[in-house]
């Protein structure tokens, strides 16, 4: 199968790119360089080149505040951009594998949300994530929309740079005696390996629709640093930050986690744990980061 993974240099999409190269598919990467994809006719112009069997999007405008600061190219990338490779999806016959997020719901089910829960986006970045979505699924005849969520890989985020919340702790750990860490906001922590294993597993199956890709179970921030440290046995104390310590610039939901309930049911959900994950990933940055 000829698989293009739009972002491949990408946090998500570098794995995403292995995982089908590693499965003896034939991966084409398609950087930012390659195209801007809220431009219909460069993205109509690659794909006819390409004409691929399925394209992974991984592309996104997703720093929050540089979303809520100019919602018009958030719109033009996360919602038109998802709207183009729909449309071209079909002309070309490709299947379309989207990646859209846990900021499409508000956090206040307190209880793991499943794909036929209603989103209510809090912010600009989960409104147009969400309008994408919704154009994948009104226009591309073969979709897959998959919403996933605290990623973190061996790529960093380019979107946001510096470190991920894991490399930042280890950081942290060794330059100071303490860290005081939120214990409000609960997530799914997600390996960008887990998910690029899980898509290519998902790829057997035309079983087209929305699917939540995340690990098992769900954490607070708090917990999920306390696990980074008792793993790398760090002598650095953790404490509980007071609420309201670190106010966020932007709404966000204080509850994102999300149940793989349409992988279950078509009987291919392989995501493991979110502490084995994170145990896979401080293997693989073990004598670089700690
Ligand atoms: N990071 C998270 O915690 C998280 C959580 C939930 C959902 N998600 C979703 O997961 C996906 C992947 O995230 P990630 O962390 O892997 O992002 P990332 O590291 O920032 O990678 C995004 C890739 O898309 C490219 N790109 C950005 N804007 C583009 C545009 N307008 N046209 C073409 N290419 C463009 C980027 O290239 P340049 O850098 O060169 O612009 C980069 O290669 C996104 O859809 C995001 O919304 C992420």
């Amino acid at each position: 199968m000829k698989v293009a993974v739009i972002g491949a240099n990408g946090q998500l999409g570098s794995d995403v790119y292995r995982a089908f190269q590693d499965n003896g598919d034939e991966a084409v990467a398609l950087n930012h360089d390659a195209f801007e994809v809220s431009d219909l006719e460069a993205v109509d112009s690659v794909m006819h080149d390409v004409m691929p069997d399925l394209v992974v999007n991984t592309s996104a405008m997703h720093n929050v505040e540089a979303c809520e600061e100019d919602p018009s190219k958030s719109f033009a990338v996360n919602g038109i951009g998802a709207r183009n490779l729909a449309q071209v999806s079909n002309g070309v016959g490709f299947t379309l594998m989207h990646i859209s997020t846990d900021y499409v719901f508000d956090g206040a089910k307190q209880a793991p949300y499943v794909e036929a829960d209603f989103p209510i986006p809090l912010n600009v970045y989960g409104n147009t994530k969400l309008s994408g979505e919704l154009f994948v699924r009104t226009i591309a005849n073969k979709y897959f929309v998959l919403r996933v969520s605290g990623l973190y890989g061996m790529n960093l985020c380019r979107a946001k740079g510096g470190h991920n919340f894991v490399t930042l702790m280890l950081k942290l750990a060794k330059e100071r005696d303490e860290v005081r860490v939120v214990d409000d906001e609960i997530l799914t922590p997600t390996y960008t390996e887990d998910i690029a294993h899980q898509i290519v597993h998902l790829t057997q199956c035309t079983d087209y629709g929305l699917y939540h890709v995340t690990a098992q179970e769900s954490c607070s921030w708090y917990e999920f640093a306390g696990k980074i440290f008792e793993f790398t046995n760090a002598s650095i104390h953790l404490s509980k930050a007071d609420p309201g310590e670190f106010p966020a610039k932007v709404p966000r939901p204080k509850y994102s986690v999300l149940e793989n309930k349409a992988l279950h049911s078509v009987g291919l959900d392989i995501m493991p744990h979110w502490s084995i994950g994170l145990q896979r990933y401080l293997e693989v940055i073990k004598g670089e980061a700690w």
